[in-house]
């Protein structure tokens, strides 16, 4: 026994001898060193669990609050031109597209901000154009804001033999199958509190009456609802 505690001590002995703890300046108690560390590291010890204490909070109140996704209708959609111009080697499509689409934020407590939303029309699987980019914008809790972009082109690029089919196919049925994609770069906004970035996209598939087909133009357009991903 003895000879451990005295292997004991010279090993202490080994370590440098910490320099003495300058006295404290004006509370006149003098704080030991060790005392002190202690303090530390209980500060830390709490610290690190108040951490965690709001990390459980915020997962529950993000469990309990979950965001519903945005819902999106194309609700109004206006073709004032859309032809093919050239021949099968390099038909090209000209267009004039505009559409409404509205998107509602149901949740009560997230407001949305729309930090980028850029607009893409396809047809045929091809971009026929994208929109400039719509503006930053704040949509508050249980809204619907009304977003309108319009495409028009004059057909940089000569389409697929596959579009130019379906456009002649899609002519002959009066109406024209076309996309819109909203890409969203959006956070959300429960008090003062921003969440992370999402990237909803919202996918719309609306089928437009040909402008120079008088019979489809009366028919109209059938609102029709898109496709939102969910905030995940
Ligand atoms: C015009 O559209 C209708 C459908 O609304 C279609 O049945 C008809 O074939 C189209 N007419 C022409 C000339 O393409």
């Amino acid at each position: 026994m003895a000879m451990a505690s005295n292997e004991h001590k010279i090993d202490h002995l080994d370590q440098p001898i910490p320099p003495p703890a300058a006295p404290d300046a004006g509370s006149g108690g003098v704080v030991p060193p060790a005392r002190r560390r202690d303090t530390y590291a209980l500060a830390c010890r709490a610290l690190t669990l108040l951490l965690i204490a709001l990390g459980v909070v915020a997962l529950l109140l993000w469990l309990v609050y979950q965001p519903s996704s945005l819902k999106a209708y194309a609700d109004s959609a206006q073709l004032t031109r859309f032809d093919l111009a050239g021949d099968n080697n390099g038909a090209r499509l000209r267009f004039d597209l505009t559409v409404g689409v509205s998107i509602r934020n149901p949740n009560r407590r997230q407001a949305v901000l729309y930090r980028r939303l850029e607009a893409v029309a396809l047809y045929g699987g091809e971009r026929l154009g994208r929109a400039a980019d719509l503006p930053r914008m704040r949509q508050p809790r249980k809204s619907t804001v009304e977003v309108r972009t319009g495409f028009r082109g004059e057909g940089a690029a000569a389409v697929s033999p596959a579009a130019a089919a379906l456009f002649r196919r899609e002519k002959e049925e009066g109406f024209f199958g076309i996309g819109v994609k909203l890409h969203a770069r959006v956070r959300l906004k429960v008090a003062v509190v921003d969440s992370v970035e999402y990237r909803p996209d919202v996918d719309c598939y609306i089928r437009v009456p040909d402008p120079s087909n008088t019979t489809a133009v009366a028919q109209g357009f059938t609102p029709t609802q898109c496709h939102v991903d969910d905030f995940s």
